[in-house]
């Protein structure tokens, strides 16, 4: 079986002091239950401007967290005021990227296309891709999670994506920071039925990590993280906070 992914989304929270403190915790947390180690790869994501901070924590540590981006640019270099290019992200020590989550979506009116040209961008910088999927709720009402989902999947994983470069997040977004959390049987379903699309996909589709995100707490991470094809867990809020994180690795 495979190593969990436990990767928190700090999303836009956190200032130098805090972020700094969060990630020490985080790495005492892990340091003091080593079998963590074993059954989990810790990964944490804050804004791009705190990523330097974190990585610097870590090193110091030596400690055995890895740092990732929230979002790239789907251009390697160039006149593109404002953003950030992967292979940036990769030189200021990240080992990942989340892409194409729900907020990046919803916002900045990201689609597929975009999201699979970010994703080349970051596996060419040698980068992990975190690559997000989920239903709205008036879409899970209407039915039509299954086919928005195998869209997206078809749309934003690139060609070149293996086991080892991709990851696949699930996140319903209405179970993001709503405290509602699917159920295990849905997340069952829908974890079956993404892993069914990844192997037909890919050669190592059977390999490629699938989490679950939306309202993961350490309340609920030990029946989310049991279910087949849960390998793991995309969590936003909790992360936040050093012991809620790692209480949610510990119930792998
Ligand atoms: P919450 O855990 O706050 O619901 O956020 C989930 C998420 O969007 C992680 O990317």
């Amino acid at each position: 079986t495979k190593k969990k992914l436990i990767a928190g989304n700090w999303k836009m929270h956190g200032t130098l002091v805090s972020v700094r403190q969060l990630a020490e915790a985080v790495i005492d947390g892990v340091e003091k239950d080593a079998s963590l180690l074993d059954r989990c790869d810790f990964l944490v994501c804050p804004t791009f401007i705190h990523i330097p901070a974190v990585r610097a924590v870590i090193d110091h540590n030596r400690g055995a967290l890895r740092v990732g981006g929230q979002d790239c640019s789907p251009h390697e270099t160039g006149a593109f005021t404002g953003d950030i290019a992967a292979p940036m992200l990769k030189d200021v020590g990240c080992s990942a990227v989340i892409l194409g989550h729900s907020e990046r979506r919803q916002h900045h009116a990201e689609g597929d296309q975009t999201v699979a040209a970010k994703a080349v961008q970051a596996h060419q910088a040698g980068l992990m891709t975190i690559i997000c999927v989920g239903e709205t709720e008036a879409q899970r009402v209407a039915g039509q999670e299954k086919t928005i989902v195998k869209q997206q999947l078809d749309g934003s994983i690139p060609a070149g994506a293996t086991a080892s470069n991709t990851v696949i997040a699930y996140e319903p977004v209405w179970a993001i920071g709503t405290g509602k959390t699917a159920t295990p049987a849905d997340v069952a379903a829908m974890h079956a039925f993404i892993r069914g699309i990844l192997v037909g996909k890919m050669a190592d589709g059977a390999g490629v990590r699938i989490l679950y995100g939306g309202s993961v707490k350490p309340e609920n991470a030990g029946e989310l993280l049991a279910i087949p094809d849960v390998d793991g867990a995309l969590i936003g809020g909790a992360s936040l906070k050093a012991d809620q994180y790692l209480a949610i690795a510990k119930a792998v």
